[in-house]
Formats: structure tokens, C-alpha cells, sequence
């Protein structure tokens, strides 16, 4: 594994529990994805080894559900509702806008690791539409005004 040993300690403990508990395959991503907030080629490769589940089927678990990420999230995660009562109280101007100071598409992270920008769909809350959560917080309601303040904070921590 590219970062040493120290992640191949978390994914033995995560597959033992796993074997341990009967658990399934999904279950045991979810954990790993939990993890990394994503799931890494190379762990991926040493549970499909250590698990013997064919590295093919771990990619097509991996690609199906939504809530796997492949690549890197950076520091701050921010999830634009982009379903239909979101939608029409605003929040494409509001992606366009954070996809433009941001200087990257949706789906993509800065250079500099801070932001990953993303869509989803409803988030179940559409009274507070147009809604943007940024690692896991709730911004309701939100304006062009407030989308610049709140990112103004996440630029610094
Ligand atoms: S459409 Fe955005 S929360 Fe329902």
C-alpha cells in the first residue's frame, strides 16, 4: 500500500470486524469508506485479496451505489441540492457561482485539496430550498450573499 502500514492496520481491523460479524461486502465498504471518505484503489486490491471477492465486483459495488466515492475528497465536502424544489428556488445560480470562485465543475476538488464541489439530488428537506450542505451542515434558504460569507469561513479552517 502506497501510505505504508499504517492503512493496511485499519483495513485488517475493518475486515476482521467484518468476518467477525458476518457482515456484507457493502457493509464493509461503507466502513472503508468511512474511513478514507472514499475508497482507495489499493485498499480496494488488499480486501479483494484478503477477502477473496474478485476486485471486478468490488468496482461495480463501488460505481453503483452513490454514496462510494473513487477519488479523494478534499477538506470540505459541499453538496448542492439540485432537486426540483432546490432547483427552482435557485441553486443552479448558486452552483454556477461556486463553480466559478471555486474555479472547478462540479464532480472535481481544488488544487489545493480545500473543496470538493458536488450535486445531489433532494435532500429531503425542501422548505429550506435552496439548500447546500457543506460537510454534513445544512445551509438553508441560501443566497448569493450567504453562499459568499459561508465559504469565506471554510476558506479558513
Ligand atoms: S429539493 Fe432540495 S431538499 Fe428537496
Amino acid at each position: 500500500m502506497s501510505e505504508g502500514t499504517n492503512i493496511k492496520e485499519i483495513l485488517d481491523g475493518l475486515i476482521e470486524e467484518y468476518q467477525k460479524e458476518r457482515g456484507t461486502i457493502i457493509g464493509l465498504l461503507q466502513d472503508i469508506n468511512n474511513k478514507f471518505r472514499y475508497l482507495p484503489k489499493d485498499a480496494l486490491i488488499y480486501v479483494s485479496k484478503k477477502v477473496g471477492v474478485p476486485l471486478a465486483k468490488l468496482y461495480t459495488l463501488a460505481t453503483f451505489y452513490k454514496s462510494f466515492r473513487l477519488d479523494p475528497v478534499g477538506k470540505h465536502l459541499i453538496s448542492v441540492c439540485m432537486g426540483t424544489a432546490c432547483h427552482v428556488n435557485g441553486s443552479p445560480r448558486l452552483l454556477d457561482t461556486l463553480e466559478r470562485d471555486l474555479e472547478i465543475k462540479a464532480g472535481s476538488t481544488t488544487n489545493d485539496n480545500r473543496f470538493t464541489l458536488e450535486t445531489v439530488n433532494c435532500l429531503g428537506a425542501c422548505a429550506l430550498g435552496p439548500l447546500i450542505v457543506i460537510d454534513g451542515e445544512y445551509f438553508g434558504k441560501m443566497t448569493q450573499n450567504k453562499l459568499k460569507k459561508v465559504i469565506k469561513k471554510f476558506s479558513k479552517d
